[in-house]
């Protein structure tokens, strides 16, 4: 029976130039913006001089945020409200990658709800609406512009540093998607963000919560990335690539808000907050394998995302484990996320990490399959020991 919930309300605003709107469409808010962001690329790049130049041209007083750190912790979460309420700000903006968009949705979750943050770990634990948030995205891969997440790092908590808060109160009201943001984007970081992308579409096509309207989202994402990403690593600064790749992300984006993620990103978070590989690359680290494991819950759905994702996959290929997650490893390969793989980690941690993950019922419940915890350790194993 066709029976599903759709949410979305977040005002997109897409295309080249998309930046310049800033002004007009924060005016709709308040009259002082505060800009979160990350510590050097923004400003580096004349980002954060553009916004501040719009801002004024509307009236709009700006106070600039500029401390956020990769995988951002709850120390620097409690400065940004500081300032926030400091200078009496009405309005945020997050400008940047995943980390800057979701501090600054977790800075506007504490703006409006007491402390302690630990309070509003989890989902649909808020109180009160967080102030009006503007994103505007740097990158084509964290989706966070259309999703109701934030994921912050809890650095007092040994093995469970990485928490996420899903709540509807913290969708954005409105995202800027400006694709000549993401121009001078380095070829690591267009690999990372547009895997992580991918994995977005591929586990929420794949979640047991999908749906038909949020798996047309899902592969048309995966069909554009399939396309886009290797010409992205040649093709760096062309505007059309780049373009797409942010459409991309915004439909996985889409589709990952309404069905939440499955086994591979709760698999590579111990990795990026006890190892420190980046979001995207932990998940791509892990993929093929995870891809093989879980192909027996849903063959027909895997054959679906191979084909879309290459066009060249073979049916008898595409139709088997083994060689299918040897095709989306090739594709992996061909957008150089698997290079320079120097990664030592102690085999007694990756234990620790499949215990944890096979504890979390709910996530593994939603996975196409509900792996053992043999089979999370094998994965485990196999990506980074073998
Ligand atoms: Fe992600």
């Amino acid at each position: 029976m066709l029976k599903f919930g759709f949410y979305l309300p977040t005002r997109v605003h897409f295309g080249p130039g998309a930046v310049q709107q800033v002004g007009k469409i924060t005016r709709l808010y308040g009259k002082r913006a505060f800009v979160v962001t990350g510590r050097s690329s923004a400003k580096k790049l004349g980002f954060l001089q553009i916004i501040e130049k719009k801002l004024k041209e509307e009236k709009i007083e700006p106070f600039f945020f500029q401390e956020v750190e990769p995988n951002p912790s709850i120390d620097t979460i409690e400065k940004g409200v500081e300032l926030f309420n400091k200078q009496r700000c009405d309005v945020i903006i997050g400008l940047g990658g995943g980390s800057p968009l979701d501090a600054a949705k977790v800075i506007g979750v504490l703006i409006k709800n007491p402390p302690p943050l630990s309070y509003y770990f989890g989902k649909n634990k808020l109180k009160n609406n967080p102030p009006p948030f503007i994103a505007l995205p740097t990158t084509s891969g964290t989706g966070s512009e259309v999703t109701p997440y934030a994921v912050v790092t809890d650095t007092q908590e040994k093995h469970h540093p990485k928490k996420i808060i899903a709540d509807a109160r913290i969708f954005p009201e409105e995202a800027l998607l400006d694709p000549t943001l993401t121009l001078s984007l380095s070829p690591t970081l267009t690999s990372d963000t547009g895997i992580d992308a991918l994995s977005h579409a591929v586990e929420s096509f794949l979640s047991k919560r999908s749906f038909p309207l949020s798996e047309t989202f899902a592969l048309e994402a995966v069909r554009i990335i399939g396309k886009y990403l290797p010409r992205a690593i040649s093709h760096p600064r062309d505007i059309e690539t780049r373009s797409y790749l942010m459409y991309a992300s915004l439909l996985a984006g889409i589709s990952i808000a309404q069905t939440g993620a499955t086994l591979l990103h709760a698999m590579g978070y111990p990795l990026t907050s006890s190892f420190n590989i980046s979001h995207g690359r932990a998940n791509a680290i892990l993929f093929p394998w995870f891809w093989e494991y879980s192909f027996p819950g849903n063959p027909e759905k895997f054959f679906k995302i191979i084909t879309t994702l290459m066009e060249e996959a073979k049916e008898h290929q595409a139709k088997r484990a083994k060689e299918s997650a040897l095709l989306l490893k090739e594709f992996l390969q061909t957008c150089g996320s698997l290079q320079n793989m120097d990664i030592k980690v102690p085999e007694e941690d990756l234990y620790r990490f499949a215990g944890e993950i096979v504890e979390n019922k709910q996530r593994l419940a939603v996975s196409p399959k509900e792996l053992s915890f043999e089979e999370v350790l094998t994965i485990y194993k196999k990506a980074l020991l073998i």
